[in-house]
């Protein structure tokens, strides 16, 4: 096995329906991170995807992390819906609620690790203050919905952008990239600062590829990456 420090969280709403099991199995055996749960409200972004019957009906088969991305309105109706676990992720979005501090701290009173989700279209300007209460900024590279999209470009320079605010205040914050995470663009997202990447459609439960292969190309792409990242880092101290 490749390794790396990149992380992948494997987006459950892209697995094979069909083949739940088995696909689990492998995500097991392969030591994945975390499994990304999208859930959707039909109103914050459009379609539904896995409520809380589905999800915890889940649970139980592993004992990897949950990572839950939520796209609701209102998140914080929704925080008691789940069986968490302590360690796992809870990401709101910045633009989805009325009190992103007030939903920041109900995460980390649960004993959760805390994100925040920006679309693309949100700077990463709207975190500053808020940013030293989080574990991880999720950065998505498409707008929230839907697999298969195509990656919206300077979501690329945002991570960049991210990963120097970061550093500037000396946090230690993480960043995870979320929509058109492949092979096309993870040397890219890694390079610019990407630390949790977010295994969907294209990337991870490929079409073209079996699960194991897409999992051991993610990880050598992420390599890459990584060390063009600290590439850049030795030549910015030189
Ligand atoms: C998009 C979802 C992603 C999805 C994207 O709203 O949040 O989790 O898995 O993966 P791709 O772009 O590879 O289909
Ligand atoms: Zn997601």
């Amino acid at each position: 096995m490749i390794k790396s420090t990149i992380e992948i969280s494997a987006s459950i709403m892209c697995i094979n329906w069909l083949n739940v099991q088995a696909d689990l199995d492998i995500l097991i055996k392969e030591k994945i991170d975390y499994l990304h749960w999208d859930i959707i409200d039909g109103q914050f972004a459009s379609d539904f995807t896995m409520g809380s019957s589905i999800i915890n009906t889940l649970l139980p088969y592993s004992n990897i992390p949950s990572d839950y991305h939520l796209m609701v309105e209102n998140p914080s109706r929704l925080f008691d819906s789940f069986q968490t676990h302590p360690g796992d992720i809870f990401t709101i979005h910045q633009e989805s609620t009325r009190n992103l501090h007030r939903d920041i701290i109900k995460i980390r009173q649960m004993g959760l690790r805390v994100g925040v989700a920006i679309s693309p279209g949100t700077s990463i300007e709207t975190l500053r203050y808020v940013l030293e209460d989080l574990d991880i900024v999720l950065v998505m590279t498409v707008n929230p919905g839907f697999k298969g999209q195509k990656i919206i470009p300077q979501t690329i320079s945002k991570i960049n952008d991210l990963k120097q605010m970061i550093n500037k205040y000396g946090l230690t914050t993480k960043i995870q990239v979320d929509g058109s995470v492949n092979n096309q663009y993870i040397p890219d997202m890694v390079a610019a600062g990407a630390d949790i990447l977010v295994g969907g459609s294209s990337g991870l439960f490929r079409k073209d590829l079996n699960l194991p292969k897409s999992i051991e190309t993610m990880r050598i792409q992420a390599k890459i990456g990584l060390e063009r990242r600290r590439g850049h880092c030795h030549l910015d101290l030189v």
